[in-house]
């Protein structure tokens, strides 16, 4: 059955966010929270539940209605599957290094969409490229081997100039990779999945009068990106989670269409540390302490959270704290501040509380090694320049804007290349994502003080950037240095993008096509 009335939560949040205004109430709510509705967990079935098919299935990409806070419903964009006689929508794929997966895409839209897997390494022609959008009452099908290492991927709509939009009202999910490190990280701590390995997706949304979701990006807004003035996780406004005393993973993804989180977690106004155990595409080599993180678009991070050092009735919360997007940037500052009508990116706020439950603490060991992470050999590596800057109201790689008929970047299969990405002074934080291949960061400069004061390395690396990624967020003023392996066993030449994942730039076309030479 799908838990529809406590799906998003019939919080008194909302109604009060529309009818007072976003500013104050984040404010509020950071001095003085109040989590008042349960946090969305995956349960058997319904929105979001896990599914670990083992049969071809079909994703019909079609309209739902999900109670809304304060209201019945809300249209929503969902994919919806059945298996094994349960109803899913926008299940969380859970899958296995090695399997194969075979999915239909079944386009009950009125409109052209098509999904891509983010972070896997699969063949052009089932990545979800824009170009393979499909048309309403279309299907298309996807065929392909899951090789990459274990990790927190995520599949979304691709819809060419309408994925901000498709995303936003709901056209993403989770794909869970496992293998051989995630399952002996799990056993070693006792972890289980949608119990204490938590999938926690972070997204801010708008909704109307009536509680219905809105995507209405005014021109500034499509160049800057829109921003919701509720900020849900899981969908839930407000959320609050009892938490055993124990080891918790929580597998953050910030599936937002242009917000920026500054994540930490705060106990009694205290800062309390986390261990950082895995990016975009599976464990690290080993834990890592942090105290806080940036987490863009696209960018997944997990972390280790110990609630056995806390008592009963302590509570956790996780907090994004204030930050200035466009420091070291020459934009002025006031730009961000003009994007009107909510917050702002950068803004304070409150997001999830974690509560203590009684009982006894289970401890448990981290272990110190979780996984291997070779480094890419860079010694023969081709040399990359990418420059990312603003066109009159278009922002731009490389001086250019999405044209479907050009390929700006050419690479061999089986070389590995070297890009140094330059984000202009005069410019934004822009998260910027490869399709098809992960990637090392290098090194990180030139950035904001308070991004260069959390290196956690002489390269200036951010723990975000640690371990393989395949979303990299650049910083006003920052030079970032990436290592590319394309190696792939594919017959023929390979087609991809490489884009940024600020949904409303990607759409706003800051893309350009990649092909990888056979
Ligand atoms: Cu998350 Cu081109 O995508
Ligand atoms: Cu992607
Ligand atoms: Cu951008």
């Amino acid at each position: 059955m799908m838990r529809r009335r406590q799906f998003l939560g019939l919080a008194a949040a909302l109604p009060v966010i529309t009818t007072f205004g976003g500013w104050s109430l984040f404010n509020h709510a950071v001095s003085a929270p109040r989590f008042d509705n349960a946090l969305f967990l995956p349960g058997a079935d319904g929105p979001f539940a896990v599914l670990a098919p083992n049969a071809p299935f079909t994703l019909v990409a079609e309209q739902g209605w999900l109670p809304a806070p304060g209201r019945e419903e809300t249209p929503f964009l969902w994919y919806r599957t059945q298996m094994n006689g349960h109803e899913y929508q926008n299940p969380i794929l859970l899958l296995r290094t090695g399997d194969e997966l075979d999915v239909t895409l079944d386009n009950q839209l009125d409109e052209g969409t098509i999904i891509h897997w983010h972070g896997l390494h699969v063949p052009g022609r089932v990545d979800g490229h824009p170009m393979q959008t499909v048309d309403p009452g279309e299907q298309y099908e996807y065929r392909f081997k899951v090789t990459n290492r274990g990790g927190t991927y995520w599949y979304h709509t691709h819809a060419h100039h309408r994925t901000a939009r498709q995303a936003h009202q709901g056209l993403a999910s989770f794909l869970l990779v496992s293998d051989d490190d995630n399952e002996a990280l799990n056993e070693a701590l006792g972890l289980e999945l949608g119990k204490t390995d938590l999938p926690l997706v972070l997204q801010d949304k708008r909704f109307d009068r009536l509680g219905h979701l809105v995507y209405q990006p005014n021109p500034m807004q499509r160049m800057m990106g829109y921003l919701g003035d509720a900020v849900l996780v899981n969908m839930t406004p407000a959320a609050t989670h009892e938490v055993e005393r124990r080891i918790h993973r929580l597998r953050l993804l910030n599936g937002s269409t242009a917000r920026i989180y500054r994540l930490a977690l705060r106990a009694e106004g205290q800062a309390i540390p986390f261990r950082v155990i895995g990016t975009d595409a599976g464990l690290l080599d080993s834990p890592r302490e942090a105290h806080e993180a940036f987490l863009s678009p696209g960018e997944r991070l997990e972390v280790l959270v110990d609630f056995a050092a806390f008592a009963g009735g302590d509570r956790v919360e996780l907090h994004s704290l204030e930050f200035d997007p466009m420091a070291g940037g020459g934009m002025g500052g006031g730009m961000g501040r003009m994007m009107g009508g909510g917050m702002h990116d950068g803004d304070p706020l409150a997001l999830l509380e974690f509560v203590v439950q009684e009982g006894e603490a289970v401890t448990a060991e981290v272990p110190e090694r979780l996984s291997r992470i070779e480094p890419i050999d860079v010694t023969d590596a081709g040399q990359r320049d990418i420059r990312l800057d603003m066109a009159p109201m278009q922002w731009r790689i490389n001086g250019e804007t999405y044209d479907p008929d050009r390929v700006p970047i050419e690479v061999d299969a089986n070389t590995r290349e070297v890009w140094t990405i330059r984000n202009a002074d005069r410019s934004m934080p822009h998260p910027m994502h490869i399709h098809g291949f992960s990637f090392q960061v290098l090194s990180r400069s030139g950035g904001p003080d308070f991004v260069r004061q959390q290196a956690v390395n002489d390269e200036g690396l951010a723990v975000t950037d640690l371990g393989w990624k395949d979303t990299v967020l650049l910083w006003p003023g920052e030079t970032v240095r990436i290592a590319l392996d394309f190696t792939h066993h594919y017959a023929g030449d390979q087609l991809y993008v490489f884009h940024c994942h600020n949904l409303e730039h990607e759409d706003n076309d800051m893309m350009v096509n990649v092909r990888v030479r056979a």
